[in-house]
């Protein structure tokens, strides 16, 4: 395998990296892709940080081991702990957050609200991140949701389940955006912009920011500033492992629009109980 049919990795705590992976078969068709979606552990928003390293690395070194020419770090909460998992791989890696936050800094409004998992949002990262990059004087609104990622993954599709989805929003966003009056949301997980026309029906008119556009922007840019496109004329492939339900991954991969899947098989968790152990099988 040459340098630039190295296919690229993708990885997310649950189906939420999907909204990433369609970005980058939109603009990226001839790469070849590995996604790694680890559904035997997910929420990762409401685990501890030294849990969440440990399953961030298995998964690193997974995608590291069959050669990963870039990462995309899908997962906003995995994002927050990259500086302790970065060192698993020897690939450049993207992530969801500094993405959210390159596509909002540069955007003409004054008050953003953001949208996460809890651990995304009591690490502040996108507040203190947006605050340090934009030109602007801004006011960031953070909001963490403890249930709607979960809510999401097993939802898409049943639509007594996106009843639950729609509460749960109105729950976690009406203050954000009816009472503070936000200019535009971030989708700070990547769960949510699979529930994106949801948001629309919700609150028409409100911009949504979706950091998997400009990951796929970014890493287009360095694929092509490093020599590393895939030379190959046929459409990419897209293989997805996950830790957790086989026929639920394919179902959903088909329901978010995911295209050209060759095939989608289980990995074994990390597992949790006892001495965490980040070996792999
Ligand atoms: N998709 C993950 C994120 O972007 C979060 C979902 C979870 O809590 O596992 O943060």
């Amino acid at each position: 395998m040459s340098d630039r049919t190295r296919p690229i990795g993708v990885l997310d705590s649950g189906i939420g990296g999907f909204s990433v992976a369609r970005q980058v078969q939109r603009l990226l068709p001839e790469e070849d892709l590995l996604y790694f979606g680890d559904g035997a552990h997910i929420p990762y928003g409401n685990h501890d940080e030294e849990t969440i390293v440990a399953m961030a690395r298995y998964m690193f070194r997974f995608l590291e081991q069959r050669q990963v020419k870039a990462l995309l770090v899908a997962c906003n909460t995995i994002s927050c702990v990259l500086d302790r998992c970065g060192d698993a791989v020897s690939c450049p890696v993207f992530n969801a957050v500094q993405a959210g936050v390159d596509a909002a800094a540069g955007l003409e409004v004054d008050k953003v609200g953001v949208i996460s998992t809890v651990f995304t949002h009591n690490a502040r990262i996108y507040p203190k991140k947006l605050l340090a990059q934009s030109p602007r004087k801004l006011v960031v609104l953070s909001c963490g949701c403890s249930d709607l990622a979960r809510l999401v993954e097993h939802s898409l599709g049943d639509p007594d389940g996106m009843i639950q989805v729609e509460e749960n929003l109105r729950q976690e966003l009406d203050h954000m955006v009816l009472e503070e009056k936000v200019d535009c949301c971030v989708l700070g997980c990547t769960h949510y912009p699979l529930a994106a026309d949801r948001i629309h029906k919700l609150y028409p008119g409100l911009p949504l920011i979706d950091p998997a556009e400009e990951m796929a922007r970014s890493l287009r840019t360095y694929l092509e500033g490093a020599g590393l496109s895939n030379p190959e004329k046929r459409p990419g492939r897209l293989t997805i492992y996950t830790t957790g339900d086989v026929a639920e991954y394919a179902l959903r991969a088909r329901q978010v629009g995911l295209e050209r899947v060759d095939r989608v098989e289980f990995y074994p968790p990390m597992a949790l109980s006892g001495q965490r152990r980040e070996e792999l099988p």
